[in-house]
């Protein structure tokens, strides 16, 4: 068992996120004069993506995971912390950086297909438009290659070039927001709620195709969902948040299969499982009470008002992320040291 510092240098990170906060000023009353007070949508985030891996990010409605995705990308207001790519800082409180290099690596996905799409463009001008647009000279003959390509890579064709985005289902718009996004290479592809907005079914064939590009293209995906089958079915790492920290973070295995905080134990158990003798069997471990305000979020632990171990100790102070187990799953919650200490000192 190790305190984790960001200290160790991994040769296969891509993305390095350090103590990332995102704050927001909303106005504290009904008036203009009330002033404004300050929301913490991310409240110090550490993790990092590895190059050809999915990390998926899961948290309950509101938690900051969309929030995050923007402050990696530079969308957001970043109040402390840094963002590196490659080693470089990109994103850093206040400060202006080149992030020209960042913006090439890496793309974003999102939830609503249809609205991301400009409906003014053709499925070719849409797919084209990164390559035109990062001042690359490219002939157009190959431009129109390459979508071509990019296309059928997706599971469209030939037919849909000259078609527009309201032609099109929810299924087979994400196919082209899939398109957009990989036609520059990127290395990096952050997929926020890519399949929420679609039918069941049309999920799984999507999941599927994210997951054989990633394959194929060797990309690394951060992968928010709130469907946490989903992100079992794509990721090798899960990153839990609740209210805008890191509850969790390891290797998909340990934390579907031996959840350590309280929280992500709670998220898991409220998955039903297909096999209702095994359902009927399940203890459910029911989350008390709502989500906290990121207004006013408790002090300590920020999950200790619904969590069903707290103790008087985790109101103090905000639990540090400690690594467990020989894949070095990081939990930040004092009751889960305490146990895993005891276990050491007695040899188990
Ligand atoms: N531009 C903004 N101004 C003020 N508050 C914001 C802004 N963007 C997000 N928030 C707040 O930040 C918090 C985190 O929002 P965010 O959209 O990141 O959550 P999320 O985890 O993506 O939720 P969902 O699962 O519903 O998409 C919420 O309380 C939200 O109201
Ligand atoms: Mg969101």
């Amino acid at each position: 068992m190790t305190n984790t510092a960001h200290s160790s240098q991994d040769a296969a990170t891509l993305l390095r996120v350090d103590n990332l906060k995102v704050q927001f000023g909303v106005p504290r009353g009904g008036f203009p004069w009330s002033g404004k007070t300050m929301l913490r949508a991310v409240d110090g985030v550490s993790f990092n993506v590895r190059r050809g891996e999915t990390v998926g990010l899961v948290g309950e409605s509101g938690c900051g995971k969309s929030t995050l995705a923007r402050a990696i990308i530079g969308l957001a207001p970043v109040a402390d912390g840094s963002v590196r790519w490659l080693g470089d800082e990109t994103v850093l409180p206040g400060a202006r950086r080149d992030t020209s290099r960042l913006r090439r690596d890496v793309q974003m996905i999102f939830q609503d297909p249809l609205a991301s799409l400009d409906p003014r463009m053709t499925i070719e001008q849409i797919v084209a438009e990164p390559l035109t647009t990062h001042g690359q000279d490219i002939a157009r003959a190959d431009v129109q290659r390459r979508v071509l390509t990019m296309l059928e890579r997706v599971g469209l064709n030939a037919q849909h070039l000259r078609r527009y985005p309201h032609e099109f289902s929810g299924g087979q718009c994400q196919r082209v927001g899939i398109a957009r996004a990989l036609i520059g290479e990127p290395q990096l592809v952050i997929c926020d709620e890519p399949v929420s907005a679609l039918d069941v079914s049309i999920q799984a064939q999507i999941v599927n195709l994210l997951r054989d590009l990633q394959r194929e293209l060797s990309l690394s995906l951060l992968f928010v969902a709130h469907d946490l089958a989903v992100v079992k079915a794509i990721s090798h790492r899960v990153l839990v948040m609740y209210l805008g920290r890191v509850m969790e973070f390891g290797d998909k295995r340990d934390v579907y299969g031996t959840p350590r905080h309280p929280y992500t134990r709670a998220l898991l158990s409220a998955v039903p499982v297909p096999d209702p003798v095994v359902e009927r069997a399940r203890r459910h471990l029911l989350l008390r009470g709502e989500i906290a305000s990121p207004l006013n979020p408790p002090s300590g632990c920020a999950f200790r008002t619904r969590c069903p171990d707290a103790i008087e100790a985790c109101a103090q102070d905000v639990p540090q992320a400690i690594t467990h187990g020989a894949n070095a799953t990081r939990v930040a919650c004092i009751r889960v040291g305490d146990m895993m200490k005891e276990a050491s000192l007695s040899g188990r």
